[in-house]
């Protein structure tokens, strides 16, 4: 069991997954090689995942959409944007890059039912202690064949070892963000979804391996965020056991 006892930010000692750590950690989310480095590339996947809108009027709403990081990867694809998130400071940032933004919990959106085509839950169901309410809310706001994406990391020792004792020692995850507690099992995700009417297919994902590489020794390097730097892509895994994606449509 990984020490969760308290993580220091630069700023202060706060509980791990305390989502004050988000205003702490404020101006790292658009640096692309900053601390939130990784989900600009986990967004870039996620998106893949998006179809282009059926029609102009097409809702994406996007639960624990932190700064927005999903918004230029969804550009052209001709959804409206809502972003739903607990921490202001990370809305703030969001609405600088076009999504209409909504401070609430992902456990209780105030947002109507079938409002939404697509219900986008990246990155954020492992930092929800009540993880089946979101599902459910992410399925309530999905309209009847609206599209569910999403990205977490699931509840085995492998996802703590890997994202918790190793992944947090490296400059791609802030160390103290996750409390491996609220990792989420993969069938219990898929079954969660099945009861709310979502048929979910999960695979696993992980960086592509030279790219990540590439992308640490040039940030050993001090190569910084110059623009127009490649970033590691994601690819997918024959595991889910750390890190993954899934998708279904609501049905009905
Ligand atoms: C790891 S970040 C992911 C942000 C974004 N989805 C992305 O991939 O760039 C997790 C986000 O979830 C938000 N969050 C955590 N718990 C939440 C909750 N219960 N309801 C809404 N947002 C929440 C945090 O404020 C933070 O912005």
């Amino acid at each position: 069991m990984p020490d969760v006892s308290g993580v220091s930010t630069p700023h202060r000692v706060l509980p791990p997954n305390d989502p004050r750590q988000y205003d702490d950690l404020a101006d790292e989310w658009w640096r692309p090689d900053g601390a939130f480095a990784m989900l600009h590339w986990l967004a870039r996947a996620r998106a893949a995942m998006v179809p282009p809108a059926s029609t102009p009027d097409d809702l994406l709403v996007d639960l624990g959409c932190g700064a927005g990081l999903l918004a230029p990867h969804l550009a052209g694809k001709g959804y409206h944007h809502v972003g739903v998130d607990l921490t202001r400071s990370a809305l703030d940032q969001a609405a600088d890059h076009g999504v209409t933004v909504v401070q609430g919990d992902a456990t209780a959106v105030p947002l109507t039912d079938g409002c939404a085509a697509v219900v986008s839950a990246g990155e954020v169901l492992e930092h929800v202690p009540d993880w089946r309410r979101a599902v459910a809310e992410a399925c309530r706001l999905l309209r009847p064949g609206g599209l569910l994406v999403l990205d977490t990391l699931n509840d085995t020792l492998l996802a703590r070892l890997i994202a918790v004792e190793l992944g947090e020692r490296l400059p791609t995850v802030p160390r103290g963000i996750h409390d491996p507690r609220l990792f989420v099992d993969a069938s219990a995700l898929v079954a969660e979804c099945a009861r709310h009417g979502v048929s979910l297919e999960v695979r696993g994902v992980r960086p592509e391996v030279g790219g990540t590489l590439a992308w640490l020794l040039r940030r050993m390097r001090g190569g910084g965020d110059r623009p127009g730097r490649t970033e590691p892509r994601m690819v997918p895994t024959r595991s889910a056991a750390v890190l993954y994606q899934g998708w279904g449509r609501r049905s009905g």
